[in-house]
């Protein structure tokens, strides 16, 4: 007797409603890389990731250790003269606050209109899960025509520091000849898109702080400075009234995309009615003389991700407060460097303090931004598969988040990525209800395959 094995179109859709199921056991598991009260979590959902490799017949799986999160490692070598795919993804999740915004609970993923609810949904999990999907696939329809190795972090969300320190010491390990990774957007279902640059990132905690103790804000309001107005104050000053941030040298190393690339990107699908209609704003703000597209991803900015201080229970206390800080981030472009902006933001606020208060500029992490070719082999290799899965031709389009480990890549294994990402820029991600399409995640798993027969081929 013989068995005619499946191929991969009829495996899908056999199972893809157990392909969901599973995705939904990973997002059960609250894998918040930020807050040590999930650190069980953490370690739980590295070790289901890990025996999802192997369940997927992957081979020599194991949990590297790290000073922080393990990283999951896994390989399917069939044949050494062959080329090497390396998938890189985050089992790490963003913390679900504000909670009580959600419209279901953030780890107990329900499907609704299509789409899965719950944090990690689009943003990694559900992405990287369709590469393990995809290797499964190709493994149980004999159809895996190159080598591939996996590396699955839990610490994206918090600055890959584990990985940062793991790449450097394993090259050999990880050697490969293109980095496969999904965590970003397409431009619209209808839309495909890859992205070809990401920004790079300076984070930062600025403290400000006042008299010695928080003061009755009548006994001593009006002569005393707030350190609250004057952090407010502070921050206004870094941006003018034409969108530029005002910290001197900032600008300095960033580069200009010519006149052909601007009107190019400029091309790419974009409603800025339906845009601020989706944001429920009447207008939009950005640097002056860029487009919303070009503000969101060629140009650096500025932004308070948080800001505290004084009094913020129920009802009113009158207080002038000692102290008040804000987290405040920057988005960097090719050519900047997170330490040279971090250390200019530091000398720059320390600088314009006035003397009724003291400064104390903290660094969090940082990264690099990075441009990819669209002419390589691999590019190619993607660009062809979506063309193929969507029908359309994919448009490569730079995105304004960042993922700092790409350059660091770039940098140790002097190896490009490709970003193929399934995601979409109204899932929420590190939002309340994020979401990711059950379209999106079967048409990464149906794409994938296509991208390893393409890079195989090459
Ligand atoms: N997947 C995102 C990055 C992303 C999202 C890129 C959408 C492009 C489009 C990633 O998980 C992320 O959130 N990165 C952080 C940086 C990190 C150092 C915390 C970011 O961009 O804020
Ligand atoms: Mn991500
Ligand atoms: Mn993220």
């Amino acid at each position: 007797m013989s068995f005619q094995k499946l191929n991969m179109q009829d495996y899908l859709s056999q199972h893809q409603d157990r392909f969901i199921e599973e995705l939904k056991d990973l997002l059960r598991i609250p894998s918040v890389s930020a807050d040590p009260k999930y650190k069980d979590d953490v370690l739980r959902m590295a070790n289901t990731t890990m025996q999802s490799l192997v369940d997927a017949g992957a081979e020599n799986v194991e949990l590297c250790e790290t000073p922080g999160y393990p990283i999951v490692y896994a390989e399917k070598i069939i044949d050494p003269s062959k080329p090497t795919v390396l998938v890189y993804g985050h089992y790490d999740v963003q913390p679900a606050d504000p909670v009580e915004l959600w419209d279901s609970p953030p780890f107990e993923p329900v499907v609704k209109d299509g789409k899965i609810y719950a944090r990690g949904s689009a943003d990694d999990k559900g992405q990287f899960y369709m590469h393990v999907k995809a290797f499964e696939m190709m493994m149980r329809t004999d159809s895996l025509p190159c080598n591939v190795k996996f590396m699955i972090e839990g610490e994206e969300e918090i600055g890959s520091e584990g990985l940062s320190w793991f790449v450097p010491r394993n090259k050999e390990k990880l050697a490969c000849d293109v980095i496969l990774i999904s965590d970003t957007s397409l431009i619209a279902n209808d839309v495909p898109s890859i992205t070809t640059g990401l920004r790079g990132l300076s984070y930062l905690e600025v403290e400000v702080t006042g008299p010695n103790r928080d003061l009755h804000s009548g006994v001593y309001g009006g002569a005393v400075a707030n350190p609250i107005n004057i952090l407010c104050d502070m921050i206004s000053d870094l941006i003018d009234d034409n969108g530029h941030i005002t910290i001197p040298g900032f600008y300095d190393d960033v580069q200009d995309l010519s006149s052909e690339e601007r009107v190019e990107m400029n091309k790419a699908p974009f409603d800025l009615n339906e845009y601020k209609r989706e944001l429920d704003v009447e207008a939009v703000r950005g640097e002056k003389g860029y487009t919303t597209i070009e503000r969101a991803s060629i140009r650096p900015t500025l932004d308070v991700n948080g800001i505290w201080g004084g009094y913020i229970g129920e009802g009113a206390k009158t207080v002038l407060p000692a102290k008040a800080s804000a987290k405040i981030s920057m988005r960097l472009v090719p050519n900047q460097t997170s330490q040279k902006i971090t250390k200019m933001f530091k000398e720059h606020f320390e600088n314009v303090a006035p003397d009724y208060v003291k400064v104390k500029v903290t660094p969090h992490h940082g990264g690099e931004a990075v441009v990819t070719a669209i002419d390589s082999i691999a590019y190619k290799a993607a660009s062809r598969a979506m063309e193929t899965t969507f029908g359309k031709k994919p448009i490569p389009t730079r995105g304004g988040g960042s993922i700092p480990i790409v350059a660091l890549f770039k940098k140790e294994l002097d190896r490009d990525s490709i970003l193929m990402g399934f995601g979409l820029d109204s899932d929420d991600i590190h939002s309340p209800n994020e979401s990711y399409g059950i379209f999106n995640y079967l048409k990464g798993i149906e794409t994938i395959p296509e991208f390893f027969k393409n890079f195989a081929n090459q």
